[in-house]
């Protein structure tokens, strides 16, 4: 039987939504969210929307619907090396500076953020081109937290198990060193190896929070086309979060369809889409 999503229940999910992720469904998706949740719908055996809103925001008191809810309406989509001139920059410029930096400091602290890390891809992408810059990276105290809100994401993230098709943007020399290929089950998958992952950190955690737990500062932070489903106003309050938790000089990298503009914040432009403290 045919569920119908009324346009009054549209607009109670619209205003969930956004109180709990920042992210703003446009009229235009009231067809996507109805066939991604009425997947839940039938799973929980409800009827209507109306029994699940009531569902999701006063009878599960557990909270974990709410997870499910965000999981089947946010858009993960992500690649290895996406937008590959961000990493052209780091392994040119930035990160050669930061070395020299913190070796002149002797420091050996670096800290990266990949915040909406979706499946992984961004993270192992960081974390192989940390792995390949930094000489005797064992002796560094090297950490990338890579954080989603989707728990269904992060558990791919962190399994990092991927199909061969998804490997294309990646060097037959960096495959070779950083991932192995799947066993028997497994012949067109490649896993990522325990030195791309030793670096990593992923937790789940929600941009929209008020405040960020985070007692260091990051030397660069990567939240890349997770802003796009924010408002103006969410994203000039999120980069000035970001600008708060950089170290000094430190760098944000943005998607190359998002912008800081109208956004007033106090950052310096580096080149399209690349910013400093
Ligand atoms: C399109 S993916 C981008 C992945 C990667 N950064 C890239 O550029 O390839 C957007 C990710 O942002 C996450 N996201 C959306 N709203 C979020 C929020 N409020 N807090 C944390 N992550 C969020 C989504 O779950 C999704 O995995």
């Amino acid at each position: 039987m045919e569920i119908d999503l009324t346009d009054q229940e549209f607009a109670l999910f619209q205003q969930l939504i956004y109180n709990e992720s920042g992210i703003n469904l446009s009229p235009a998706k009231k067809e996507l969210l109805k066939s991604r949740l009425v997947k839940r719908l039938r799973t929980l055996s409800l009827k209507s929307f109306k029994e699940y809103y009531k569902y999701v925001t006063e009878g599960d008191t557990t909270g974990k619907e709410m997870i499910h809810m965000i999981d089947c309406i946010s858009t993960n989509l992500t690649e290895f090396f996406r937008e590959i001139a961000h990493f052209n920059f780091l392994s040119g410029k930035l990160l050669p500076a930061l070395l020299e930096k913190k070796r002149k400091n002797k420091e050996k602290r670096i800290r990266v953020w990949s915040a909406g890390c979706s499946s992984g891809e961004e993270p192992y992408s960081l974390s192989m081109i940390l792995n390949e810059h930094i000489g005797q990276i064992n002796t560094w105290d090297v950490k990338i937290l890579a954080t989603d809100l989707s728990t269904r994401v992060l558990e791919k993230a962190k399994q990092g198990l991927y199909h061969k098709d998804r490997l294309k943007n990646i060097n037959a020399q960096l495959l070779h060193t950083y991932f192995r290929k799947g066993g028997s089950h497994f012949e067109d998958y490649y896993q990522t190896t325990d030195v791309l992952k030793k670096i990593i950190v992923f937790r789940r955690f929600n941009l929209m929070e008020k405040t960020f737990p985070f007692k260091g500062q990051f030397d660069f932070i990567f939240c890349r086309n997770v802003m796009i489903y924010f408002n103006k106003q969410t994203q000039s309050e999120l980069i000035s979060k970001f600008h708060k938790h950089l170290a000094p000089e430190g760098h944000l990298f943005i998607g190359h369809s998002e912008s800081l503009a109208g956004t007033n914040s106090k950052f310096k432009y580096v080149i399209p889409t690349v910013y400093q403290k």
